[in-house]
Protein backbone atom coordinates (compact mmCIF):
# COMPACT_ATOMS: atom_id res chain seq x y z
CA UNK A 1 0.00 0.00 0.00
CA UNK A 2 1.10 3.19 -0.73
CA UNK A 3 2.11 5.39 2.21
CA UNK A 4 2.18 9.00 0.32
CA UNK A 5 1.26 12.02 2.09
CA UNK A 6 -2.83 12.90 1.82
CA UNK A 7 -3.45 16.56 1.79
CA UNK A 8 -7.74 16.83 1.26
CA UNK A 9 -9.76 13.86 0.24
CA UNK A 10 -10.47 14.67 -3.73
CA UNK A 11 -13.46 14.28 -4.59
CA UNK A 12 -15.93 17.19 -2.03
CA UNK A 13 -18.94 15.95 -3.76
CA UNK A 14 -21.16 13.28 -1.81
CA UNK A 15 -22.73 13.08 1.31
CA UNK A 16 -20.64 14.10 4.26
CA UNK A 17 -19.68 11.45 6.16
CA UNK A 18 -17.69 13.04 8.92
CA UNK A 19 -18.63 11.75 11.91
CA UNK A 20 -19.51 7.72 10.82
CA UNK A 21 -17.79 5.50 13.15
CA UNK A 22 -15.82 2.47 11.50
CA UNK A 23 -14.26 -0.41 13.10
CA UNK A 24 -10.78 -0.61 11.46
CA UNK A 25 -7.79 -3.17 11.68
CA UNK A 26 -4.54 -0.41 11.01
CA UNK A 27 -2.43 -0.74 8.57
CA UNK A 28 1.37 0.61 8.28
CA UNK A 29 2.42 4.21 9.12
CA UNK A 30 2.56 7.11 6.62
CA UNK A 31 3.95 10.58 5.99
CA UNK A 32 2.09 13.03 8.34
CA UNK A 33 1.28 11.36 11.63
CA UNK A 34 -1.50 8.50 10.61
CA UNK A 35 -1.33 5.17 9.75
CA UNK A 36 -3.19 3.78 6.69
CA UNK A 37 -6.21 1.70 6.98
CA UNK A 38 -8.90 0.28 4.74
CA UNK A 39 -12.66 -0.16 5.23
CA UNK A 40 -14.51 -3.41 5.20
CA UNK A 41 -16.10 -4.15 1.98
CA UNK A 42 -15.43 -1.39 0.06
CA UNK A 43 -11.61 -1.00 0.47
CA UNK A 44 -11.92 2.33 0.91
CA UNK A 45 -8.38 3.94 2.49
CA UNK A 46 -8.62 5.64 5.69
CA UNK A 47 -6.06 7.94 7.03
CA UNK A 48 -6.14 7.27 10.98
CA UNK A 49 -4.57 9.45 13.78
CA UNK A 50 -3.95 8.44 17.37
CA UNK A 51 -3.35 4.44 16.17
CA UNK A 52 -0.52 2.17 15.84
CA UNK A 53 -0.09 -0.47 13.12
CA UNK A 54 -1.49 -3.49 14.25
CA UNK A 55 -4.39 -3.01 16.50
CA UNK A 56 -8.10 -2.58 15.81
CA UNK A 57 -9.59 1.06 16.54
CA UNK A 58 -12.95 2.47 16.88
CA UNK A 59 -12.06 5.46 14.16
CA UNK A 60 -14.49 8.82 13.80
CA UNK A 61 -14.07 9.98 10.57
CA UNK A 62 -13.10 13.53 10.47
CA UNK A 63 -13.07 14.73 6.37
CA UNK A 64 -14.33 12.78 3.92
CA UNK A 65 -17.22 12.37 1.71
CA UNK A 66 -18.66 9.66 0.08
CA UNK A 67 -17.19 10.04 -2.98
CA UNK A 68 -14.05 10.86 -1.93
CA UNK A 69 -10.79 8.75 -2.75
CA UNK A 70 -9.67 8.35 0.84
CA UNK A 71 -10.59 9.72 4.40
CA UNK A 72 -9.03 11.29 7.37
CA UNK A 73 -10.39 9.69 10.98
CA UNK A 74 -9.25 9.44 14.65
CA UNK A 75 -9.18 6.25 16.58
CA UNK A 76 -11.82 7.09 19.44
CA UNK A 77 -11.61 3.71 20.99
CA UNK A 78 -8.84 1.12 20.77
CA UNK A 79 -10.24 -2.33 20.52
CA UNK A 80 -6.97 -4.03 20.22
CA UNK A 81 -4.11 -2.22 21.84
CA UNK A 82 -0.41 -2.77 19.92
CA UNK A 83 2.07 -3.06 23.21
CA UNK A 84 3.49 0.22 22.35
CA UNK A 85 0.82 2.06 22.95
CA UNK A 86 1.04 4.31 25.93
CA UNK A 87 -1.13 6.87 28.12
CA UNK A 88 -0.22 10.22 26.47
CA UNK A 89 1.44 12.83 29.16
CA UNK A 90 -1.07 15.57 27.77
CA UNK A 91 -4.04 15.84 29.16
CA UNK A 92 -4.77 17.69 25.28
CA UNK A 93 -2.95 14.77 23.21
CA UNK A 94 -6.01 12.93 22.29
CA UNK A 95 -8.71 12.63 19.19
CA UNK A 96 -10.34 15.64 18.60
CA UNK A 97 -8.10 18.05 20.64
CA UNK A 98 -4.86 19.96 19.94
CA UNK A 99 -3.53 18.59 16.81
CA UNK A 100 0.41 19.65 17.87
CA UNK A 101 1.82 15.63 18.66
CA UNK A 102 1.28 12.96 16.39
CA UNK A 103 2.63 10.44 18.44
CA UNK A 104 1.92 10.98 22.55
CA UNK A 105 0.30 7.67 22.59
CA UNK A 106 3.59 5.58 21.06
CA UNK A 107 6.36 4.86 23.27
CA UNK A 108 9.39 6.96 22.54
CA UNK A 109 11.57 4.37 20.80
CA UNK A 110 8.89 2.85 19.07
CA UNK A 111 8.40 6.62 17.54
CA UNK A 112 11.73 6.33 16.33
CA UNK A 113 10.82 2.77 14.41
CA UNK A 114 7.66 4.42 12.71
CA UNK A 115 9.94 7.77 11.72
CA UNK A 116 12.53 5.36 10.16
CA UNK A 117 9.90 3.42 8.22
CA UNK A 118 8.61 7.04 7.07
CA UNK A 119 11.91 8.23 5.66
CA UNK A 120 12.66 4.73 4.08
CA UNK A 121 9.75 4.60 2.57
CA UNK A 122 9.85 8.15 1.51
CA UNK A 123 13.49 7.80 -0.53
CA UNK A 124 11.93 4.11 -2.23
CA UNK A 125 9.15 5.38 -3.37
CA UNK A 126 9.86 9.68 -4.68
CA UNK A 127 13.70 9.10 -5.31
CA UNK A 128 13.78 5.10 -5.93
CA UNK A 129 16.45 4.24 -3.40
CA UNK A 130 16.27 0.84 -2.37
CA UNK A 131 16.30 1.37 1.13
CA UNK A 132 15.09 -0.37 4.38
CA UNK A 133 14.16 1.14 7.84
CA UNK A 134 16.14 -0.34 11.14
CA UNK A 135 19.45 -1.15 8.60
CA UNK A 136 19.61 1.86 6.13
CA UNK A 137 17.36 4.04 7.84
CA UNK A 138 18.24 4.79 11.44
CA UNK A 139 16.15 7.53 13.64
CA UNK A 140 18.53 8.40 16.23
CA UNK A 141 17.36 10.13 19.86
CA UNK A 142 19.45 12.82 20.83
CA UNK A 143 20.68 13.12 24.32
CA UNK A 144 18.12 12.59 26.98
CA UNK A 145 15.53 11.84 24.94
CA UNK A 146 15.91 7.66 24.63
CA UNK A 147 13.20 7.20 26.55
CA UNK A 148 14.67 3.65 27.25
CA UNK A 149 14.99 4.34 31.15
CA UNK A 150 18.48 5.52 30.34
CA UNK A 151 17.70 9.20 30.41
CA UNK A 152 18.94 10.74 33.61
CA UNK A 153 16.72 14.21 32.48
CA UNK A 154 18.24 17.16 31.20
CA UNK A 155 19.52 19.80 31.82
CA UNK A 156 17.02 22.26 31.13
CA UNK A 157 14.45 21.35 33.36
CA UNK A 158 13.59 18.22 32.38
CA UNK A 159 9.88 16.95 32.67
CA UNK A 160 11.50 13.16 31.14
CA UNK A 161 12.13 11.99 27.62
CA UNK A 162 10.58 13.61 25.25
CA UNK A 163 8.97 16.14 26.71
CA UNK A 164 10.33 20.22 27.55
CA UNK A 165 12.86 20.19 24.23
CA UNK A 166 11.11 22.47 22.45
CA UNK A 167 12.17 26.20 22.31
CA UNK A 168 10.61 27.75 19.60
CA UNK A 169 6.48 27.33 20.14
CA UNK A 170 4.30 29.44 18.32
CA UNK A 171 1.22 29.90 19.96
CA UNK A 172 -2.16 30.25 18.11
CA UNK A 173 -4.65 32.88 20.37
CA UNK A 174 -8.78 32.50 20.38
CA UNK A 175 -11.06 35.00 20.33
CA UNK A 176 -11.18 35.53 24.25
CA UNK A 177 -7.07 36.44 23.55
CA UNK A 178 -5.99 32.95 24.97
CA UNK A 179 -3.10 31.06 23.62
CA UNK A 180 -2.91 27.70 22.64
CA UNK A 181 -2.58 25.24 19.89
CA UNK A 182 -4.67 24.16 16.76
CA UNK A 183 -6.73 20.99 16.55
CA UNK A 184 -5.58 18.89 13.95
CA UNK A 185 -6.15 20.78 10.24
CA UNK A 186 -8.76 23.21 11.80
CA UNK A 187 -8.72 27.34 12.75
CA UNK A 188 -9.91 26.10 16.38
CA UNK A 189 -7.91 26.81 19.12
CA UNK A 190 -7.50 24.53 22.61
CA UNK A 191 -6.26 27.41 24.82
CA UNK A 192 -3.19 25.59 27.34
CA UNK A 193 -2.19 26.59 30.28
CA UNK A 194 1.10 24.25 30.07
CA UNK A 195 2.05 22.52 26.86
CA UNK A 196 4.51 19.58 28.05
CA UNK A 197 6.95 19.38 25.22
CA UNK A 198 7.39 23.47 24.99
CA UNK A 199 10.95 24.51 27.02
CA UNK A 200 11.28 25.71 30.82
CA UNK A 201 11.97 29.12 28.98
CA UNK A 202 8.50 28.60 26.82
CA UNK A 203 6.31 27.95 29.66
CA UNK A 204 7.93 29.98 32.48
CA UNK A 205 7.66 32.98 30.09
CA UNK A 206 3.97 33.71 30.91
CA UNK A 207 2.40 33.66 27.71
CA UNK A 208 -0.16 31.18 28.55
CA UNK A 209 -1.75 32.48 31.68
CA UNK A 210 -1.68 36.02 30.16
CA UNK A 211 -4.40 37.54 27.87
CA UNK A 212 -3.77 38.59 24.24
CA UNK A 213 -6.23 41.33 22.70
CA UNK A 214 -6.39 41.51 18.84
CA UNK A 215 -3.47 39.19 19.03
CA UNK A 216 -3.61 36.41 16.46
CA UNK A 217 -0.73 34.81 17.70
CA UNK A 218 2.61 34.51 19.92
CA UNK A 219 5.76 33.32 19.07
CA UNK A 220 7.73 32.06 21.82
CA UNK A 221 11.84 31.87 21.71
CA UNK A 222 13.81 30.29 24.87
CA UNK A 223 18.07 31.15 24.35
CA UNK A 224 20.32 28.75 25.60
CA UNK A 225 22.74 31.83 27.21
CA UNK A 226 20.67 31.91 30.07
CA UNK A 227 18.82 35.44 28.78
CA UNK A 228 14.79 36.23 28.93
CA UNK A 229 12.51 34.16 26.85
CA UNK A 230 11.11 36.59 24.14
CA UNK A 231 7.15 36.60 23.04
CA UNK A 232 6.74 38.12 19.81
CA UNK A 233 2.57 39.27 19.59
CA UNK A 234 1.33 39.14 15.82
CA UNK A 235 -1.59 41.93 15.78
CA UNK A 236 -4.76 40.84 13.91
CA UNK A 237 -5.03 42.42 10.65
CA UNK A 238 -5.83 46.08 11.03
CA UNK A 239 -5.88 45.71 14.93
CA UNK A 240 -4.24 47.15 17.78
CA UNK A 241 -2.83 44.62 19.87
CA UNK A 242 -3.96 44.88 23.83
CA UNK A 243 -0.52 42.76 25.22
CA UNK A 244 -0.44 41.84 28.88
CA UNK A 245 2.63 42.76 30.94
CA UNK A 246 5.10 39.41 31.07
CA UNK A 247 7.64 40.03 34.13
CA UNK A 248 9.53 37.09 33.18
CA UNK A 249 9.54 38.07 29.30
CA UNK A 250 11.01 40.13 27.01
CA UNK A 251 8.00 41.32 24.50
CA UNK A 252 7.70 42.72 20.97
CA UNK A 253 5.46 43.14 18.27
CA UNK A 254 5.90 42.09 14.64
CA UNK A 255 3.98 44.08 11.71
CA UNK A 256 4.38 43.98 8.15
CA UNK A 257 7.41 46.86 8.92
CA UNK A 258 9.36 45.12 11.17
CA UNK A 259 9.40 44.17 14.45
CA UNK A 260 8.85 46.73 17.85
CA UNK A 261 9.94 46.27 21.20
CA UNK A 262 7.42 46.72 24.15
CA UNK A 263 9.78 45.64 27.09
CA UNK A 264 13.15 43.77 27.34
CA UNK A 265 15.17 42.88 24.42
CA UNK A 266 14.02 42.13 20.74
CA UNK A 267 15.95 39.07 20.62
CA UNK A 268 17.57 35.75 22.26
CA UNK A 269 20.84 34.44 22.85
CA UNK A 270 22.24 31.11 21.93
CA UNK A 271 25.24 29.09 22.56
CA UNK A 272 25.89 25.87 20.67
CA UNK A 273 29.25 23.87 21.19
CA UNK A 274 30.18 22.08 18.40
CA UNK A 275 33.24 20.79 16.42
CA UNK A 276 35.71 21.38 19.93
CA UNK A 277 34.60 24.93 20.22
CA UNK A 278 31.50 27.01 21.61
CA UNK A 279 29.67 29.54 19.33
CA UNK A 280 27.39 32.55 20.06
CA UNK A 281 24.78 33.84 17.99
CA UNK A 282 22.00 36.39 18.24
CA UNK A 283 18.13 35.38 17.05
CA UNK A 284 16.19 38.40 16.63
CA UNK A 285 12.20 38.66 16.29
CA UNK A 286 11.80 35.08 17.16
CA UNK A 287 13.33 34.55 13.70
CA UNK A 288 14.38 30.81 12.22
CA UNK A 289 16.23 28.61 15.16
CA UNK A 290 16.11 25.05 15.01
CA UNK A 291 13.84 23.96 17.52
CA UNK A 292 14.69 21.63 20.08
CA UNK A 293 17.15 22.03 23.08
CA UNK A 294 20.03 19.39 21.23
CA UNK A 295 19.69 20.34 17.82
CA UNK A 296 22.37 23.09 17.06
CA UNK A 297 24.77 21.29 18.79
CA UNK A 298 23.22 17.84 16.99
CA UNK A 299 23.22 19.31 13.42
CA UNK A 300 26.15 21.12 13.92
CA UNK A 301 28.00 18.22 14.74
CA UNK A 302 26.28 16.21 11.82
CA UNK A 303 26.91 18.58 9.64
CA UNK A 304 30.70 18.35 10.02
CA UNK A 305 30.73 14.76 10.14
CA UNK A 306 28.80 14.51 6.68
CA UNK A 307 31.05 17.65 5.01
CA UNK A 308 34.35 17.02 6.43
CA UNK A 309 35.64 20.44 5.69
CA UNK A 310 39.53 20.92 4.88
CA UNK A 311 41.51 23.88 5.96
CA UNK A 312 41.29 26.16 3.41
CA UNK A 313 38.09 24.77 1.70
CA UNK A 314 35.62 26.82 0.22
CA UNK A 315 32.19 26.30 1.45
CA UNK A 316 28.77 27.69 1.07
CA UNK A 317 25.99 27.20 3.03
CA UNK A 318 22.61 27.76 1.48
CA UNK A 319 19.95 28.94 3.53
CA UNK A 320 22.24 29.94 6.58
CA UNK A 321 19.50 31.45 9.13
CA UNK A 322 21.48 32.79 11.59
CA UNK A 323 24.55 31.59 10.88
CA UNK A 324 24.91 28.20 12.81
CA UNK A 325 26.27 25.89 9.79
CA UNK A 326 27.73 28.66 8.74
CA UNK A 327 30.25 29.24 12.00
CA UNK A 328 31.23 25.54 12.39
CA UNK A 329 32.10 25.45 8.44
CA UNK A 330 33.96 28.84 8.89
CA UNK A 331 36.11 27.15 11.94
CA UNK A 332 36.90 23.87 10.05
CA UNK A 333 37.93 25.49 7.04
CA UNK A 334 40.20 28.60 8.82
CA UNK A 335 41.12 31.99 7.63
CA UNK A 336 42.83 30.34 4.50
CA UNK A 337 39.01 28.96 3.71
CA UNK A 338 35.97 30.37 2.62
CA UNK A 339 32.37 30.42 3.43
CA UNK A 340 29.70 32.11 1.29
CA UNK A 341 26.17 32.05 3.42
CA UNK A 342 23.29 33.18 1.74
CA UNK A 343 19.97 33.35 3.56
CA UNK A 344 16.67 35.58 2.44
CA UNK A 345 15.65 36.50 5.65
CA UNK A 346 17.71 40.40 6.12
CA UNK A 347 16.91 40.17 10.07
CA UNK A 348 18.65 36.68 9.96
CA UNK A 349 21.64 38.09 7.87
CA UNK A 350 22.02 40.88 10.40
CA UNK A 351 22.43 38.37 13.13
CA UNK A 352 24.71 36.20 11.38
CA UNK A 353 26.94 39.51 10.29
CA UNK A 354 26.78 40.33 14.67
CA UNK A 355 27.78 36.80 15.58
CA UNK A 356 30.35 36.07 12.96
CA UNK A 357 32.16 39.19 12.42
CA UNK A 358 35.16 38.28 14.00
CA UNK A 359 35.37 35.72 10.92
CA UNK A 360 37.23 37.23 7.81
CA UNK A 361 36.65 33.91 5.51
CA UNK A 362 33.13 34.55 6.25
CA UNK A 363 30.87 36.14 3.24
CA UNK A 364 27.06 36.73 3.64
CA UNK A 365 24.82 37.32 1.57
CA UNK A 366 21.01 38.36 1.90
CA UNK A 367 19.10 37.12 -0.85
CA UNK A 368 17.07 34.56 -2.57
CA UNK A 369 18.87 31.20 -3.03
CA UNK A 370 17.40 31.01 -6.49
CA UNK A 371 18.30 33.44 -7.80
CA UNK A 372 22.34 33.95 -5.83
CA UNK A 373 23.30 30.45 -7.65
CA UNK A 374 22.32 32.47 -11.01
CA UNK A 375 24.30 35.02 -9.96
CA UNK A 376 28.10 35.01 -12.49
CA UNK A 377 29.83 35.82 -9.35
CA UNK A 378 29.24 32.10 -7.74
CA UNK A 379 29.03 30.46 -10.84
CA UNK A 380 32.93 31.25 -11.42
CA UNK A 381 33.89 30.06 -8.04
CA UNK A 382 35.52 26.71 -6.84
CA UNK A 383 32.99 25.42 -4.00
CA UNK A 384 34.20 22.25 -2.48
CA UNK A 385 31.49 21.37 0.02
CA UNK A 386 27.76 22.72 -0.08
CA UNK A 387 25.42 22.57 2.72
CA UNK A 388 21.82 23.34 2.43
CA UNK A 389 18.71 23.35 4.68
CA UNK A 390 15.65 24.69 3.17
CA UNK A 391 12.30 25.00 4.41
CA UNK A 392 9.84 22.11 4.34
CA UNK A 393 9.32 22.65 0.44
CA UNK A 394 12.76 21.68 -0.18
CA UNK A 395 15.19 22.92 -2.26
CA UNK A 396 13.80 22.43 -5.65
CA UNK A 397 14.62 21.52 -8.96
CA UNK A 398 16.30 24.77 -10.14
CA UNK A 399 18.38 24.98 -6.57
CA UNK A 400 19.38 21.33 -6.76
CA UNK A 401 20.77 21.88 -10.60
CA UNK A 402 22.66 24.89 -9.75
CA UNK A 403 24.06 23.45 -6.53
CA UNK A 404 25.03 19.73 -8.70
CA UNK A 405 26.89 23.04 -11.65
CA UNK A 406 29.04 23.99 -9.19
CA UNK A 407 30.46 20.34 -8.63
CA UNK A 408 31.28 20.31 -5.06
CA UNK A 409 32.92 17.33 -3.91
CA UNK A 410 30.38 17.02 -1.02
CA UNK A 411 26.70 18.21 -0.61
CA UNK A 412 25.38 18.16 2.68
CA UNK A 413 21.18 18.31 2.66
CA UNK A 414 20.03 19.14 5.84
CA UNK A 415 15.84 18.22 5.92
CA UNK A 416 12.99 18.62 8.00
CA UNK A 417 10.43 16.60 5.32
CA UNK A 418 11.85 13.77 4.43
CA UNK A 419 9.27 13.55 1.13
CA UNK A 420 10.96 16.96 0.13
CA UNK A 421 14.66 15.81 0.69
CA UNK A 422 13.78 12.53 -1.28
CA UNK A 423 12.29 14.73 -4.46
CA UNK A 424 15.53 16.42 -4.32
CA UNK A 425 17.90 13.29 -4.15
CA UNK A 426 16.07 12.27 -7.00
CA UNK A 427 16.94 15.58 -9.03
CA UNK A 428 20.54 15.18 -8.13
CA UNK A 429 20.84 12.37 -9.44
CA UNK A 430 20.17 12.86 -12.28
CA UNK A 431 22.94 15.35 -12.20
CA UNK A 432 25.42 12.93 -11.05
CA UNK A 433 25.30 13.29 -7.46
CA UNK A 434 24.09 9.78 -5.71
CA UNK A 435 23.32 9.79 -1.84
CA UNK A 436 26.48 8.09 0.33
CA UNK A 437 25.28 8.83 3.66
CA UNK A 438 21.98 9.18 5.41
CA UNK A 439 21.41 10.19 9.32
CA UNK A 440 18.09 11.04 10.67
CA UNK A 441 17.80 12.48 13.77
CA UNK A 442 14.41 12.29 16.46
CA UNK A 443 14.74 16.32 17.21
CA UNK A 444 10.76 16.47 17.65
CA UNK A 445 9.73 13.92 19.72
CA UNK A 446 6.29 13.35 20.31
CA UNK A 447 5.42 14.42 16.70
CA UNK A 448 5.66 13.17 13.18
CA UNK A 449 8.71 15.22 12.23
CA UNK A 450 12.16 14.26 11.94
CA UNK A 451 15.13 15.71 10.74
CA UNK A 452 17.82 14.14 8.14
CA UNK A 453 21.02 15.03 7.00
CA UNK A 454 21.86 13.41 4.09
CA UNK A 455 25.76 13.37 2.38
CA UNK A 456 25.38 13.41 -1.66
CA UNK A 457 28.92 12.67 -3.66
CA UNK A 458 29.44 12.72 -7.55
CA UNK A 459 28.12 9.41 -8.57
C1 LIG B 1 15.30 25.46 7.92
S1 LIG B 1 15.88 27.11 8.11
C2 LIG B 1 17.61 26.83 8.26
C3 LIG B 1 18.42 27.89 8.93
C4 LIG B 1 19.82 27.52 9.40
N1 LIG B 1 20.50 26.62 8.48
C5 LIG B 1 19.82 26.95 10.80
O1 LIG B 1 20.11 25.75 10.94
O2 LIG B 1 19.56 27.68 11.76
C6 LIG B 1 15.66 27.72 6.49
C7 LIG B 1 16.10 29.14 6.26
O3 LIG B 1 15.95 29.43 4.88
C8 LIG B 1 15.49 30.75 4.71
N2 LIG B 1 14.87 30.75 3.37
C9 LIG B 1 13.67 30.23 3.01
N3 LIG B 1 13.51 30.32 1.67
C10 LIG B 1 14.63 30.92 1.19
C11 LIG B 1 15.08 31.26 -0.12
N4 LIG B 1 14.32 31.00 -1.19
N5 LIG B 1 16.27 31.84 -0.25
C12 LIG B 1 17.04 32.12 0.83
N6 LIG B 1 16.69 31.79 2.08
C13 LIG B 1 15.50 31.20 2.26
C14 LIG B 1 14.58 31.00 5.89
O4 LIG B 1 14.49 32.38 6.18
C15 LIG B 1 15.31 30.21 7.00
O5 LIG B 1 16.20 31.04 7.69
Amino acid sequence: MSARRPSRPRARAGRDVTGTELELEVGPVAHGGHCVARTEGEGRVVFVRHALPGERVLARVTEGTEESSFWRADAVRVLRADADRVEPACPVARPGLCGGCDFQHVALPRQRVLKAEVVAEQLRRLAGLDVTAGTDVVVEPVPGDTGDGTDTGDAAGGGGAGLRWRTRTRFAVDAEGRPGLHVHRSHAVVPLDDCPISAPGVVGSGVLGARWGNVEAVEVAAGSDGGPPLAVALPSAGRHAHLPKLPGASLAVRTADGVHRVSGRTWVGERVAAGGREHAFRVSGAGFWQGHRAAPGVLAEAVLEAAAPRPGESALDLYAGAGLFTAVLAAAVGEQGSVLAVEGEERAVRDARRSLHGAPQVELWAGAVEESLADEELAGRSVDVVVLDPPRAGAGRDVVTGVAGLRPRAVVYVACDPAALARDVATFAQHGYRLDGLRAFDLFPQTAHVECVARLVPA
